[in-house]
């Protein structure tokens, strides 16, 4: 990865030009921020894990039909990815009500959702990712009503996948934050990362918590071994670079 290739560089992750115009590389790397960047550390190991569980996801998205960035990950936390030009929201799917969701509104500590409660962010540091609504996301242009409603649709379409694929290995599926864009024709497309850095999870039998919410809390120790256990369940032999 060369740095005069640099197109971006985000909080966890680097975005360099690919060979063909229409690529991009991401680069995952060991950083972990929370509170808006406040607080910074270098965690060992996480851009490996995290691009290696992102990009069995992305697979397993792509194999349920939903379109994903992923063309193919090159090397662990070495990832060749479709160009996309971002929306800037964070469109965030909610199973169970924890976090920021019952720190703003009077819902119940741990009651599910269902249907799944659906919110859109506007991703910008600078105004700390305020909640959106479809009127002002379409005032500020940057999605139209069809973009809104086809994030929706597609980000019920990963919860379901998703919420089954962790079922499966003994991990509830709290909630989660996923980012689109769109292709050179205008499609709609996931991109940017799914990852226990993105998702709330739980232990399906004791409710541990295996994600980055340990770094929230201040448990720096245990992440990389919370991030571990998700990724030895999520990945047989064979998966493993
Ligand atoms: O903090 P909050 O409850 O709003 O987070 C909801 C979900 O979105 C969590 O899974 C969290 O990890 C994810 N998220 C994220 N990046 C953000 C905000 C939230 O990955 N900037």
């Amino acid at each position: 990865m060369d740095s005069r290739n640099l197109l971006y560089e985000g909080k966890a992750k680097s975005v360099f030009q690919g060979e063909s115009p229409n690529e991009v590389i991401i680069g995952f790397r060991d950083d972990m921020t929370a509170g808006d960047g406040a607080r910074k550390e270098t965690m060992g190991q996480k851009g490996y894990i995290n691009s290696i569980i992102c990009a069995k996801i992305f697979e397993t998205l792509e194999d349920a039909g939903v379109k994903t960035q992923l063309i193919e990950l090159c090397e662990p936390c070495v990832m060749k990815a479709k160009k996309l030009d971002m929306i800037p929201i964070e469109v965030i799917v909610r199973n169970i009500a924890t976090g920021s969701i019952i720190r703003k509104f009077p819902f119940e500590d741990k009651a599910p959702f269902n249907p799944p409660l659906i919110q859109m962010d506007f991703k910008d540091d600078q105004f700390h990712d305020p909640m959106l609504n479809d009127a002002i996301a379409i005032a500020l242009g940057i999605a139209t009503k069809e973009d809104l409603d086809k994030l929706r649709e597609l980000a019920l379409e990963v919860n379901e996948v998703m919420t089954k694929m962790f079922k499966d290995i003994g991990i509830i599926l709290v909630d989660f934050k996923i980012e689109f864009g769109k292709d050179s024709e205008g499609n709609i497309i996931l991109g940017d990362e799914i990852s226990p850095d993105s998702c709330r999870l739980w232990d399906a039998e004791t409710l541990d918590i295996l994600d980055k919410e340990l770094f929230r809390q201040g448990k720096d120790d245990e992440v990389i071994n919370a991030y571990e256990e998700v990724f030895n369940r999520l990945l047989s032999e064979e998966d493993r670079v």
